[in-house]
């Protein structure tokens, strides 16, 4: 076992981290709560290229923590789980969870996931908050390429070097001053903290990450002994390197950009034409919102499902709801609540009613719900549905969006 796997089990066998759920049913089912990375209700961002099946998807979830995979085995019976982690504390909670609420669908193996010999592919891998504490994470894209079927996609989730900068400073004052994982830190960092100005970049951080005011948010935070923090060029690269690209952002935190130039095309222009990895630069640096950067990769040859590197055709869109947004609609217009950030998207150009309630279902194409419309309102609806989905407040697929809580928990 390496050092670097050595401190990284000692410190989740001592300090679980997140705080795990202690109810599944409770916290979870009868809330309609689920993850994002569920295979469920994000079929459609996963793989927006195939209708939504029911088959039984084999799924690995590497360092899946103390609740990750039961969560997502008792939400998702169908399919096939398999948890690794190295920390046996937080599998000693899964299988408390796995006891209580009677799940059959998940095996867990207490290892560094890249030991470990598969026998059969898996159709989706979930790794969130996992590889950017490891010495060579390379190593552990390399062990995803591998283990993945040809068509499938991993969930990864990884911090970024914007944000993280507020902390950045207090992480190396709190070394210098030979801060441990212990109770007596711990204490001392909350005091510190607390004293902190209220514009201090900590403080700004803590609205956003509010676990850092608990006692293992503390240590995962400020006394972690290996973290990178990435810019998404270098991820890119890293992915490049491990033959796997992004197929697609789980929402716009990092990713939304055409919003800023929204009144100003010749600027919008001129950043349409760098490379999409100088534009997705620019972008992380404008949202400032990449604490955790959560994406969906797949192996290069599927290139060509690629939201990042393809144009959509529009014509054959479905579009729908993000499940995290709040839609206020009044009349033709929608008003879209994110991250408590409010949008206004006029559609008075349309000389007729749209019924947005129907749009957001993704039950029929662009093409199909503009059949009425005469060619300049398609224009311009055409374009405004472009920006919305561009800029993550509206999502897609090429097939009929399911009605996905018809299979929660079954
Ligand atoms: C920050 S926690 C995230 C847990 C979970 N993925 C989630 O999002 O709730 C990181 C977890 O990854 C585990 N871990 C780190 N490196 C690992 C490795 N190489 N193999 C298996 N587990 C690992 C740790 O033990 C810890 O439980």
């Amino acid at each position: 076992m390496t050092d670097n796997i050595k401190k990284l089990e000692t410190q989740y066998n001592k300090y679980i981290y997140p705080k795990p759920c202690e109810d599944i049913e409770n916290e979870y089912i009868k809330k309609n709560r689920y993850q994002e990375c569920d295979p469920n209700y994000h079929w459609h961002k996963l793989w927006p290229e195939k209708k939504y099946e029911r088959k039984k998807l084999n799924i690995l979830v590497a360092g899946c923590g103390s609740d990750q995979a039961a969560i997502l085995a008792k939400c998702n019976p169908i399919h096939k789980f398999t948890g690794i982690d190295i920390s046996t504390a937080s599998l000693a909670h899964q299988k408390k969870l796995i006891t209580k609420h009677k799940i059959e669908n998940l095996d867990l193996i207490c290892d560094d996931f890249r030991q470990i010999k598969i026998e059969q592919k898996f159709d989706y891998i979930i790794s969130t908050g996992v590889i950017h504490h490891l010495d060579d994470p390379g190593s552990a894209l390399n062990f995803f390429d591998k283990n993945l079927t040809d068509e499938g996609v991993l969930y990864l989730m990884v911090y970024g070097d914007q944000q993280t900068e507020g902390i950045k400073g207090l992480k190396n004052v709190f070394k210098k001053l030979q801060f441990e994982q212990n109770s007596s830190s711990i204490k001392s960092i909350k005091l510190i903290i607390e004293k902190l100005k209220k514009n201090h970049p900590a403080i700004v951080f803590s609205k956003y990450f509010k676990d850092i005011h608990e006692d293992t948010g503390i240590v995962d935070t400020f006394l972690h002994p290996k973290e990178n923090f990435y810019s998404i060029k270098d991820l890119i690269n890293l992915l490049a390197q491990n033959n796997l690209i992004i197929k697609n952002f789980v929402n716009g935190r990092i990713s939304s950009l055409t919003k800023y130039f929204v009144d100003n095309e010749a600027i919008k222009k001129k950043i349409q034409n760098f490379s999409i990895e100088d534009q997705l630069e620019i972008s992380q640096i404008l949202n400032w919102n990449d604490r955790k950067i959560d994406i969906i990769c797949t192996k290069k040859r599927n290139i060509k499902h690629s939201k990042v590197y393809n144009l959509l055709d529009i014509d054959s869109l479905y579009v729908c709801a993000f499940q995290s947004i709040n839609y206020k609609i009044n009349l033709q217009n929608l008003k879209v609540v994110d991250d408590k950030n409010e949008s206004a998207f006029e559609f008075k150009f349309l000389n007729k009613k749209i019924n947005w309630n129907e749009i957001l279902l993704g039950k029929k194409n662009l093409k199909e719900l503009t059949v009425n419309f005469s060619t300049i309102e398609k224009k311009n609806f055409y374009h405004k549905i472009s920006f919305m989905i561009e800029n993550y407040v509206l999502d897609y697929s090429f097939h009929e969006i399911e009605d996905y809580n018809k299979y929660y928990a079954k």
